[in-house]
């Protein structure tokens, strides 16, 4: 970005903190027929929840949003110090201690610069500040694809000439220097703390693969410490070196985007096979040397970025070999096939295998499966969906979760296989509108109050509960709790902080909590 624009860009902001403080920003409600509603935005007007600074010590806010149409309603109560009375207790117990917090964040996919890029530029700032900044829900993390994936309207990669094994001709596409590029430069500075980019390739270039092309089943030419995964290797550098031209610089990579869908399954899109043993190899013998000895060391290498039901068993081949587990440092985790086996077996067996790997959500979405594909819009089980696969992850030892498109269009797309998914955003270009789903306010609920550097705490409850619960200590001391409650009864209860007193509460049925208090 020239300093011109950034003036500009600083200019336009400041203008609108100004409007957005002067007016309301009540959600725009519209209803589609689903469950609940989406709150619609445009150039001028979008809800906001605004800045959120702690309530003196005694006092607790609670943010409230709820398939009843409530979209994180505040409201601020004292701590009494007496008890309730309510038959449900939470306990919070900071003495118990658990995983730090990465961050929140979704995908910078070439369909959502796309949907972004089709509104008029003052909704596309809108749109951007509804994610990034201090009045929106603060994303700090962005995934990257490396090339082109399902949601791209053509396929590439940055190096497509033959036999170009020196990667002489590597170079960024369209996709890159014109949307998706001027998309996070903006969204950086926007953002009040720094993003963590991370970047996952679908496939690399067809003339490195055994089937010769980018879809489908097919891996790497030859072995790890050959010609070909050798290449392969380099090229993240080369990407990482692109994008630093760019201003633009990496948190992590992980080893490639859902390795099993071009080993075991058969994708119509993207996708390079990897065994766990390959993976490992490729690793220790290429990846992993090559990343140490270049300016990028520091990146974070994340290994699986596929279902974590294929968890802990995957880790177990990597991280058990010494070579291939120095260089890496965290774990990738999909959410797809959650359902099908319970998270204590995968996620908190693999954290308890190898407690100094990170473990975090790289992509989720909703509307994939037959079934219900594409986009609902106002689905509050959707939201609910995403919620409690949340909190079970953070249950279970997971540093951050990561939604998939930050934008589609009406139909969920563009995607070139028509993989067409939901999205926390969807654009209606034909209004210059977008719509903030009720998935966006699940994501909020943590993003916006559940910073880098927090840590998970203990819970007790008094009794049985269908609440989902999980609790934090935050960087600022202050204490969060949210609660999720899939259910449709209201029943009261209190959360019980031991050095404060009571908070008296309730979490109306489908609704989503999030407690936030000062300690000292
Ligand atoms: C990158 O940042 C530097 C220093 O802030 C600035 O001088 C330069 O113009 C920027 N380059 C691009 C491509 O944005
Ligand atoms: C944007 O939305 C606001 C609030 O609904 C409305 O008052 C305004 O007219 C809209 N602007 C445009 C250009 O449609
Ligand atoms: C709190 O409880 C104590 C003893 O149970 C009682 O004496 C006191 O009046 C109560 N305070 C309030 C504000 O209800
Ligand atoms: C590849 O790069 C070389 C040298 O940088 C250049 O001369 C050539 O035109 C490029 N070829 C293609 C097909 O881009
Ligand atoms: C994968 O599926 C395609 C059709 O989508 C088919 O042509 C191809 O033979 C399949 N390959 C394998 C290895 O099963
Ligand atoms: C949430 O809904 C469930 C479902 O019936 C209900 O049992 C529960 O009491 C509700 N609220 C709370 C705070 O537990």
């Amino acid at each position: 970005m020239r300093n011109t624009d950034l003036f500009f860009l600083i200019l336009l902001l400041t203008g609108t903190f100004t409007h957005i403080r002067a007016g309301s920003s009540e959600c725009k409600a519209r209803s589609f027929g689903q469950s609940s509603v989406v709150c619609e935005c445009n150039a001028t007007y979008c809800d906001s929840v605004g800045h959120v600074s702690l309530p003196a010590v005694g006092h607790f806010l609670s943010f409230l949003s709820s398939r009843a149409g409530a979209r994180l309603q505040r409201n601020q109560g004292p701590v009494q110090k007496n008890s309730t009375g309510a038959a449900l207790r939470i306990t919070v117990v900071p003495t118990e201690k658990y995983q730090h917090v990465k961050g929140f964040g979704g995908a910078m996919t070439d369909a959502a610069a796309m949907n972004i890029l089709s509104l008029s530029s003052r909704a596309q700032d809108q749109l951007l500040r509804q994610y990034f900044s201090p009045e929106g829900i603060e994303y700090n993390m962005v995934r990257v694809p490396m090339g082109s994936c399902d949601f791209s309207t053509r396929l590439y990669t940055y190096a497509d000439l033959p036999e170009d094994y020196s990667l002489r001709n590597f170079s960024l596409a369209e996709e890159d220097t014109r949307m998706k590029i001027p998309l996070l430069q903006k969204a950086q500075a926007l953002s009040a703390r720094p993003l963590s980019l991370f970047a996952s390739a679908w496939s690399s270039p067809a003339w490195l693969k055994t089937s010769g092309v980018l879809i489908g089943k097919g891996s790497l030419k030859g072995k790890p410490g050959g010609k070909a995964y050798k290449t392969w290797a380099q090229y993240y550098i080369r990407f990482l070196e692109e994008y630093e031209k760019h201003n633009l610089s990496f948190w992590g990579l992980t080893t490639g985007n859902e390795p099993t869908a071009g080993e075991l399954t058969n994708y119509s899109f993207q996708a390079l096979g990897f065994t766990p043993e390959l993976q490992r190899d490729w690793i220790a013998m290429d990846l992993g040397p090559t990343l140490h000895s270049s300016p990028y060391s520091k990146t974070r290498l994340i290994i699986l970025d596929d279902q974590r039901l294929l968890l802990p068993y995957w880790a177990r081949v990597v991280l058990s070999d010494i070579h291939a587990a120095q260089y890496v440092h965290g774990i990738g985790v999909h959410w797809y096939l959650d359902q099908f086996v319970p998270a204590k077996f995968t996620l908190t067996a693999t954290h308890d295998l190898y407690p100094e790997y990170f473990i975090l959500g790289t992509e989720a979405s909703t509307g994939w499966r037959n079934i219900d594909r594409g986009v609902r819009l106002g689905s509050w089980e959707r939201a609910e969906d995403y919620a409690h696969d949340i909190i079970e992850d953070l249950n279970n030892y997971v540093a951050g979760w990561t939604d998939w498109n930050l934008a589609l269009d009406m139909s969920g797309g563009p995607n070139w296989v028509k993989n067409f998914v939901d999205s926390s955003i969807i654009v209606d270009q034909s209004k210059d509108v977008f719509y903030k789903q009720p998935m966006f306010y699940s994501m909020a609920h943590f993003s916006k109050f559940l910073w880098e550097g927090s840590r998970r705490i203990g819970l007790s409850t008094s009794e049985h509960t269908s609440l989902e619960t999980s609790a934090f200590l935050r960087p600022d001391g202050s204490v969060l709790l949210i609660v999720l409650n899939r259910s449709d009864a209201e029943v009261q209860f209190e959360v019980w902080d031991q050095t404060l007193g009571f908070l008296p509460t309730s979490a109306p049925p489908h609704s989503i909590l999030t407690l936030l208090w000062a300690t000292s």
